[in-house]
Order: structure tokens, then sequence, then C-alpha cells
């Protein structure tokens, strides 16, 4: 299979907080991928704003350190390292000050894609967004690209994007769920509407439950300020489960296009049913194998907030009504392993005197590490001694079947950064679904700070607290094994 790569319109992508982690980590070393892909023409250009006084040569040498920390010495090669650092320039801009804009117009070029990328702390998207407008730098065609988290509940969300609004049209708003830039995400849509086979069998009259599990191995260390204000619920469960959640449940769009894509996923979060508290279980890591507890690693030694959260929860459709989807995602569990389960039901009717060895055909779709896909399947066992049934996966691992095309995707960043380029928001969340997730989400967490529950001890590399087997237990389900 033949890669094509199509080099984008040129562009000045500013990327405010350009010295910062998210950038050094993800967004530069992803565009040097880009640009070593040939993705990047040669007058398109990328400037680094933040409050640190930098020279030009300053910034690119803390850049090349990044490419050197984070792309693989095979993808290095430092005459292309130096084209790209070439086009590297830095601005010294406080978000909340007037300083540095005057210059930044005067870089910024009129007849190219403007991109402004606002990789800061979220209580400084509102200035950035003001100040583009009121110094006259962003036309009517930038677009501005906003991190997560969008708000931490419905009030701050609508809060912001009031205020972008007030200055950039939602054409221009690109709001980043980096699980939508990962390749096997969209290979959920790809699976899904590119195939028969599963559509007839997409429903609650066949499907029996779906299980979504994003289990991490890391704990919160460096992170605990953010994290312990957030917990698994808004860090992981309102943004990337319940997009994978919507990639599952959502109707065929008509098309593949940004708006038809995210009509039908606001649909499903909009019939989503309140989740009671006995189906919900959150949990904290313990400590355990050498490393510290979560409360070693927040401020407050008596936090609730939740390191693990597992739900179960319901979509309130035709399609979907009586098919349970559990969803589960803990930081410190026994592996890093991303997976989306479909099990089937029992056929109506068995033809099969003895069909002890029998199982539900499960779909497992790998998201990471090792994406691929496991179709669980019946078949008869070897050997004589008549019909015994077994069950054995039709494995389809992407990087065996699509060969080393397969292990060299771009990372989501990276992606994501050549769809704001090019105009396509597919990929991003628009504000009415933001709003809707919090909406979902509000009442979920209103209810356990009201009940004052405290989340359940787990141990580190384990699968997360006792009570989350029980979740699906008495259902008469099991969660399937976390591992890599
Ligand atoms: P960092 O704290 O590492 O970096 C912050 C950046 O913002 C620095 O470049 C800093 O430089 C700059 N900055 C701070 N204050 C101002 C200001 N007043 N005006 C202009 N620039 C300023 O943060 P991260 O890179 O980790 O995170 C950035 C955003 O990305 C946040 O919204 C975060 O939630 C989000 N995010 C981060 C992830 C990550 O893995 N790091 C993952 C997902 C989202 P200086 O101090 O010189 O101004
Ligand atoms: C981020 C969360 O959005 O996603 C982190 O803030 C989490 O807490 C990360 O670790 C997981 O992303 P990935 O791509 O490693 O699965």
């Amino acid at each position: 299979m033949v890669s094509r790569v199509i080099p984008v319109e040129a562009f000045d992508l500013v990327i405010f907080g350009g010295t910062g982690d998210l950038a050094r980590r993800k967004i530069l070393p992803g565009l040097y991928r880009r640009f070593i892909a040939g993705q990047m023409t040669d007058d398109s250009r990328i400037i680094g704003a933040a409050r640190a006084d930098l020279t030009d040569d300053i910034f690119r040498k803390s850049v090349a350190e990044a490419i050197e920390e984070f792309v693989p010495a095979n993808r290095r090669d430092p005459k292309l390292i130096a084209d790209f650092l070439a086009r590297l320039h830095y601005v010294a801009i406080d978000a909340q000050g007037d300083g540095g804009w005057a210059q930044l117009k005067g870089l910024m070029r009129r007849n190219v894609v403007q991109a402004y990328y606002f990789s800061v702390a979220p209580a400084l998207f509102g200035d950035l967004a003001l100040r583009l407008k009121s110094h006259g730098i962003a036309d009517d065609q930038a677009r501005i690209v906003v991190e997560k988290p969008f708000g931490r509940d419905l009030a701050s969300a609508r809060a912001l994007n009031a205020t972008l609004a007030q200055h950039f049209h939602e054409s221009q708003i690109y709001r980043i769920d980096h699980y939508l830039g990962k390749e096997t995400v969209q290979n959920l849509m790809a699976v899904r509407f590119a195939n028969i086979l599963f559509e007839p069998l997409w429903k609650s009259e066949y499907i029996d439950h779906v299980q979504i599990t994003v289990a991490e191995t890391v704990g919160v260390e460096g992170r605990g300020a953010y994290y312990d204000k957030s917990g698994a619920m808004r860090d992981m469960v309102q943004n990337h489960l319940m997009q994978l959640l919507c990639l599952i449940a959502m109707e065929p769009p008509y098309h593949f296009d940004p708006d038809a894509v995210r009509d039908e996923k606001l649909k499903v979060i909009r019939a989503l049913d309140p989740v009671g508290p006995l189906d919900i279980v959150r949990g904290q890591y313990l400590a355990g194998a050498g490393q510290g507890s979560y409360l070693d690693h927040c401020e407050d030694p008596t936090s609730r907030t939740e390191s693990y959260i597992a739900l179960k929860v319901h979509i309130s459709n035709w399609r979907w009504k009586g098919t349970p989807f559990y969803l589960r995602t803990g930081k410190r569990l026994r592996a890093r392993a991303s997976e989306i389960a479909i099990t089937f039901r029992e056929p109506p009717h068995s033809i099969f005197d003895d069909a002890k060895g029998w199982r539900e055909n499960v779909l497992v779709i790998r998201l990471q590490p090792d994406e691929g896909m496991n179709l669980m399947v019946m078949i008869k066992e070897p050997g004589p001694g008549g019909m015994r049934l077994a069950q054995v996966p039709l494995d389809m691992t992407f990087a065996d079947a699509l060969g080393p095309e397969a292990e060299d995707v771009p990372d989501a960043y990276e992606r994501l950064v050549m769809d704001v380029i090019r105009g396509n928001q597919t990929l991003f969340m628009r504000g009415d679904e933001v709003e809707a997730a919090w909406a979902w989400t509000d009442p979920i967490i209103a209810g356990w700070e009201q009940r004052g529950d405290r989340p359940q001890g787990y141990d580190p590399a384990s699968s997360g607290p006792e009570d989350a087997l029980m979740l699906m237990h008495r259902d008469g389900r099991r969660w399937r094994e976390i591992r890599e």
C-alpha cells in the first residue's frame, strides 16, 4: 500500500504556550514529522509565543532538543531538522498584557492560512481570543485551536463558548479531543460505515452489551494539582470515553462531513440516561509496587477525587434501548490497554444437543496498543467425538494486515493540526456537543458530591476496585481482562 501525502496550503501557525509541555512533547515534534513527510509547503511557518523573552535562535534550539527527545532516532535527519527549524519564529507575548502583539501582527501574512493554537491554561483562552481581535491580528478566516479541558462543568463551558463566540465564528473554532485524532478511533467509523457486515446487527436486538475500557499504568504524579480538581470523570469520561461511545452508538451520518458527523454524535449524548449511584464505582489507587498512592501525589491528603471510574450507561433511543454500555477508565492499572468490546446475544435457538463450550460472539476493537480487531466466533472443536464447540478469534492486527505503513501513522496531534490547516472540523468537538456532554456529566458528579461518597481504594497493577466487578456481576456479565 502506498501512502499519499497531500501537502496542505501554506500557513502561519502561532502556538501560544509554544514553550510548554504539550508543545514540546506533542505539537512541535508532530509538526516536524509532518514536515519530513512532505505535508508542509516551503513557505509555511510556525511561530512560538509565550511570556519568556527568547530569541528565534533560542526557541529553535529548544525545539531541536524536543525533537531529539520525542522523535525516534530513525526519523531524525540533521539536514531536515535544520530546514524545519528555519521555519520557526518566536514572539514574547503575555496573553494578559499588550506587549508583543504589534510584533506578532507584523509577522502574520494575509495570503496564507492563519491558525492560532491555544496551548496555555484555559483561564487564558478568553484573553487570547480578545487580543487577537482587538489588535487586528486574526482575520475572518483565521482558525483557533482550543485545548482541553473545555470547562469543568456546563456553566463554565457555556461561558467559554460565549466568550470565544464574541470574537470567532463556530466554523473558526477547533476544540481538541486528541482521541478523535487517533488512527484507530477513526477506524471505528470506517469499520462501521464502510462495511455492510456489521450494520444490520448493530442494535440492541443483537447486541447484549458494550464495554469501553481505557486503562492506564501511569499515575497522576506531577499533574496532581490539575488532576485533583478534575478526576477521571472530568478528565477522561466527559470527553474521550464519551467520544468513543458516540462513534459506536451514533446513526450513520449522511456523509463524512463535519456537521453531519457531529449532529449524529450530539443526538447520542442527548439520549444518554441519567446515571444513578448504583451504576457508578469510583476508585483511588493505593500505594504499592514501590510507588506512592494517589493521595501522595495530590495536595489534599483527604481528597475524594477518583483516579478510576466505572459506569453503566443506557442510551434511550430505538437502536439501543436494553443494551447497557459499561465504561471504565483508570490510572495505575495493571496494563495500558484501551479497547471496545461489543458482545452479541445468543442465537435464538441452538441446533446442537450439547452446546457445551458455547460462548457469545464478541467484536473487540483494540485502540492501543497493538491496534486491531478480533472477532470471536464459534467453530467446531477439531477431532472426532461429535460436535463440540470452541471459540476462536478472527484476528486482524493492523500492523500485520497493512504492513510497515500501519506502524508509521501520524500521531493524533499531528493529524489534528493538519486538519486545522485544511479547515476540516470533523474530528473536533462542536460547542453544543461539549455543552451536552457536560449537561449529562454534571448531575452525576453533583450526586456523589452531595452524598459525600468516598472512592474505594484499589491496588496498583490491579483491574480497579472490587466494586467495579460487582457492577457487571450483578447483571450476570463480567469485564474483559485488562491486558496488553
Ligand atoms: P505548561 O504549563 O507546560 O505550559 C504553559 C505554556 O503557556 C508555557 O509556554 C508558558 O510559557 C505559557 N504561558 C503561561 N502563561 C502565559 C501567559 N500569560 N501568556 C502567554 N503564555 C503563557 O502547560 P501544558 O503545555 O502542559 O498545557 C497547555 C494546555 O494544554 C493546557 O490547557 C492543558 O490543559 C492542555 N493539555 C496539556 C496536555 C499535556 O500533556 N501537557 C494534555 C492535554 C491538554 P511562559 O511561562 O514563558 O509564558
Ligand atoms: C489526557 C488526560 O487527555 O489523556 C490524561 O488528561 C490521560 O490524564 C491522557 O493520561 C491519555 O491519553 P492517551 O493518548 O495516552 O491515551
